[in-house]
């Protein structure tokens, strides 16, 4: 027999065809056996007749249980009131492995012990269609970025100094060299890699020590930090702006039924393109105020403040030209005003708060060494980063993407937790 994927079911059609997948839920009605498949690719019902099946896969029918993984046979039927949707008339069922009783019924479970059984639940329709947005999203964010002359230069993950601030960072012992800490963001490697390449970016895991607890925090996340040569801060948003364009109407365009299943209001991705709106971290501090908020002039917006704010926006929102001494060491300052950084974070509507951090570099030598002083960095860890200012300096700028903000601002999920397939929290290392 003809072995298919669920998703081909319809070039199929009126034919005899075979699936191999797992049947997720089964009911029963005398002398018929509803089995529901899945195989990766899709979802769809078989559809077991006693009177017409053998008596040996009647039996194997009887014997299926959840997660049960089965290979199953029969001729390939259009569902008689849903276009487009098949099912399989079974005339052959071989059972692979009969599962155990399943831990995940279909009775709603709180999310730790979800998150507990993560190696199990991202079985379930809703992890499937988060983690294929996921992969979409990273599919389109490496088709942009090289359509557009980036080229793609992996950054290291152990490193000796930190790139976003000391305190965040994870150490551990490193041979007879001392300390070794994981990677907050490759940003400063890319930075080396545009001295060869003009444009660049990486994508990899990162790693932040802070002790936040909150929807939007994960100890270990996937970023793509895009750096450019010869960008200053306008060209920087432009960039960004249709970058994640680019991505969420290729998302609109490819997942339609993923985001259908995660009941994704689209109306609100559809307007998501370019320009983006813009305001100053002056203007967004009266606002929030103005919305309950008592946040200080000179203080980086919290995570209720980035809430607030961008519920009352239809799409992204850059912020721009934060308080300098609340940035990182290597942003540039603004020319009219010294104590603001040339920097911006894009806010994501709809409550969704910061997906991007970006910002024009300090590409001048002695102000770098300043900076280096000021946040109390120990120069001998930045000299080659400084050796950058040094040999061929010019103006740049870049930014870094969190994925799994964006896949959940994106696929309308709460919390970041379900956005990686196993997220790890402060209080969480398994499975
Ligand atoms: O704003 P951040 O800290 O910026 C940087 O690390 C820059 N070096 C990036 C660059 O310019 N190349 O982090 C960038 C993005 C944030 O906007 C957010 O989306 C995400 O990374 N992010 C986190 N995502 C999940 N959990 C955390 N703890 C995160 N911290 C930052
Ligand atoms: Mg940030």
């Amino acid at each position: 027999m003809n072995k298919t994927t669920i998703s081909e079911l319809g070039s199929c059609r009126d034919r005899e065809a075979e699936i191999w997948g797992w049947a997720f839920n089964k009911r029963s009605s005398g002398s018929l056996v509803f089995l529901q498949i899945r195989d990766g690719t899709g979802f769809c019902q078989a559809v077991v007749d006693k009177s017409v099946i053998g008596a040996e896969a009647w039996e194997a029918a009887g014997k299926v249980t959840m997660e049960s993984s089965v290979k199953v046979g029969g001729k390939v039927v259009e569902h008689p009131k849903h276009r487009g949707v098949f099912e399989i008339h079974a005339s052959r069922i071989e059972i692979v492995q009969i599962a155990e009783e399943y831990p995940i019924a279909k009775k709603e479970h709180g999310v730790d012990f979800l998150l507990d059984h993560r190696h199990l639940w991202l079985r379930s329709k809703r992890p499937w269609a988060i983690m294929r947005v996921r992969d979409m999203v990273i599919r389109a964010m490496g088709e942009w970025l090289n359509d557009n002359g980036f080229i793609k230069i992996d950054s290291p993950i152990l490193t000796a100094t930190s790139c976003e601030g000391t305190t965040e960072l994870f150490a551990m012992d490193y041979f007879d060299l001392g300390k070794a800490y994981l990677s907050q963001s490759g940003q400063l490697y890319q930075e080396a890699a545009i001295f060869a390449h003009g444009r660049a970016y990486d994508f990899g895991p990162v790693f932040r020590a802070e002790k936040s607890k909150t929807r939007r925090h994960l100890t270990e996340f996937w970023m793509m930090d895009a750096e450019a040569a010869w960008v200053g801060h306008e060209e920087n948003l432009k960039i960004q702006e249709e970058l994640i364009s680019y991505i969420v109407q290729r998302v609109l365009d490819k997942n339609a039924t993923e985001l259908a299943i995660l009941e994704r209001d689209i109306e609100p991705l559809k307007a998501v393109k370019p320009p983006f709106h813009r305001i100053t971290h002056k203007q967004a501090v009266a606002r929030v105020r103005e919305l309950g908020s008592d946040m200080g002039d000179d203080q980086d917006l919290g995570g209720d403040d980035e809430t607030a704010l961008s519920k009352e926006y239809g799409k992204p929102v850059f912020v721009e030209k934060y308080p300098a001494k609340v940035k990182a060491f290597y942003m540039k300052r603004d020319q009219e005003n010294s104590d603001l950084a040339l920097c911006a974070d894009l806010l994501a509507p709809e409550g969704y708060g910061e997906i991007v951090g970006g910002s024009v570099r300090e590409e001048d030598y002695e102000t770098l060494l300043k900076r280096l002083e000021e946040f109390k960095l120990a120069r001998k860890d930045f000299e080659w980063y400084l050796d950058l200012r040094r040999y061929g300096s010019v103006p740049h700028a870049g930014f870094g993407i969190g994925l799994e903000r964006l896949v959940g601002w994106i696929c309308g999920i709460r919390h970041i937790r379900e956005t990686i397939p196993f997220s790890r929290l402060i209080n969480r290392l398994t499975p």
